[in-house]
């Protein structure tokens, strides 16, 4: 066993989600309290007095001043390959897929290409607090094992699939029912539970799909554990047109997934910003899941998703930044875009309920919440160092809150990578922010 260390600074984490507990029964708050962390998981946590009494005598305590630990944030929809198109202007949906995505992507047939990208992606979301995300590659496989390879190499839970699309996109991109079973196959048997690293069989959208290779997807899922889904649903009034009229026989594009098995407790959907409430209805019976996309569905003009409606059929939420459609890796800008959405649709997005969906929500949602999402004993330890002080303005801004959830709505207002003063993976410092950036 490794000698434990303790970090002694306010402490913040969710312990369910406020529609469901309450506000109050919602979160642990201690102002000055103590987590201790010894092979890479949380050993113990609590008020700082009490923690220190019983801790093991000789024990390296840290005192971070003005600082606040979380729980490792949780993005449940993003595409590393997408990394070097952020900000791609003027496009909705289609016409983005088209003239950006996919010849972005076909740079992802090269190794090496992919390699790099995968680097500055985990290092990117690292410098942003994320600690786990669940991740779309491109449709070559060998980019997806480039991304595992450097997942690995920094010891990040991740969750990531190679794009299956055997149709509506260039040729350059195309795989086949065939040669996308077994190419996810090979990954499945690579890489699924090994070390930290997850799969998700990933079709891209039902667009880009074949009735054939849905077939497979849904093979695929019946043929292992714990394996996850991750695709888009809709998203943009012209692509649920589009699947429509390319899949007549089926109630609507829900039922298209539905129909070939892909809906469950492990099948991730982002966006879902048009749903029917028949198909509401369905994600709820089937413990679907939903990633809610706010940064992206404003940039690409998508529309404004219904958290309470999710709520109310009792479907799982996660938050993704979607990167490249999202415009930024933050999870604290991807809550503060979260808030505006609310706010045009006359709802309130609590902080609190903000920071749960950031993280716990995010756990739950990965049905990673017996490993994940906060700081209880025996948890996987992914925490984050936050500098509430992190500029001037949040500084000013902070001192002059009162209550906790005052400072937690400044910090999702105002906060983003550069409040993000250490990132901890497994136990492990993985980034510690340079100020003098
Ligand atoms: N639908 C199908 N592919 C994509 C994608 O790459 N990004 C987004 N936002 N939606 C999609
Ligand atoms: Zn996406």
């Amino acid at each position: 066993m490794t000698q434990p260390v303790a970090y002694r600074a306010a402490i913040l984490y969710s312990l369910g989600d406020p529609a469901r507990v309450g506000l109050d029964d919602s979160f642990v708050w201690h102002e000055d309290g103590v987590l201790v962390v010894a092979d890479g998981h949380v050993q113990d946590v609590g008020p700082a007095p009490e923690v220190l009494d019983r801790l093991p005598a000789g024990t390296q305590v840290i005192t971070l001043e003005n600082r606040l630990i979380t729980p490792g944030f949780i993005d449940t929809h993003i595409h590393f390959p997408q990394t070097e198109m952020i900000a791609s202007y003027g496009d909705q949906l289609l016409d983005w897929l088209n003239n950006y995505t996919f010849p972005e992507e076909r740079k992802f047939a090269e190794p090496a290409h992919a390699a790099r990208v995968a680097g500055l992606f985990l290092d990117e979301l690292l410098r942003n607090g994320t600690t786990t995300a669940m991740v779309f590659g491109t449709v070559h496989p060998q980019a997806v094992d480039a991304f595992f390879t450097e997942s690995s190499r920094r010891n990040t839970r991740m969750i990531a699939g190679k794009v299956m699309m055997d149709r509506h996109a260039p040729d350059y991109l195309l795989d086949t029912p065939e040669s996308s079973y077994a190419d996810s196959k090979a990954l499945i048997e690579r890489w699924h539970k090994n070390g930290r690293q997850l799969y998700a069989v990933t079709p891209r959208f039902a667009p880009t799909s074949t009735a054939e290779q849905l077939t497979v997807a849904g093979r695929l899922m019946s043929e292992y554990d714990d394996l996850y889904m991750q695709t888009h649903l809709s998203e943009n009034k012209q692509e649920i047109e589009w699947v429509k009229s390319l899949f007549p026989e089926q109630k609507g594009y829900l039922d298209v997934y539905d129909h070939f098995g892909l809906l469950g407790e492990r099948s991730v959907f982002a966006h879902a910003v048009h749903l029917e409430q028949e198909e509401s209805e369905r994600m709820g019976e089937t413990d679907s899941v939903i990633s809610f996309c706010p940064t992206s569905n404003l940039f690409l003009g998508s529309g404004l998703f219904d958290l309470t409606s999710a709520e109310q059929h009792r479907i799982r939420v996660g938050l993704g930044t979607d990167v490249g459609a999202g415009t930024s890796f933050s999870m604290l800008q991807t809550i503060n875009e979260a808030y505006k959405i609310q706010q045009l649709q006359q709802q309130k997005l609590h902080p609190l309920k903000a920071f749960y969906l950031a993280t716990l929500g995010g756990a739950e949602s990965l049905r990673l919440d017996d490993r994940l999402g906060n700081l209880q004993p025996g948890k996987e330890a992914d925490f984050l160092v936050i500098d509430l002080h992190a500029t001037p303005l949040m500084k000013a801004r902070i001192q002059n809150a009162q209550t906790l959830f005052e400072k937690l709505f400044v910090l999702m207002m105002l906060g983003d990578d550069r409040a993000i003063a250490e990132t901890h993976v497994y136990g492990e410092c993985r980034h510690r922010r340079d100020v003098a950036n």
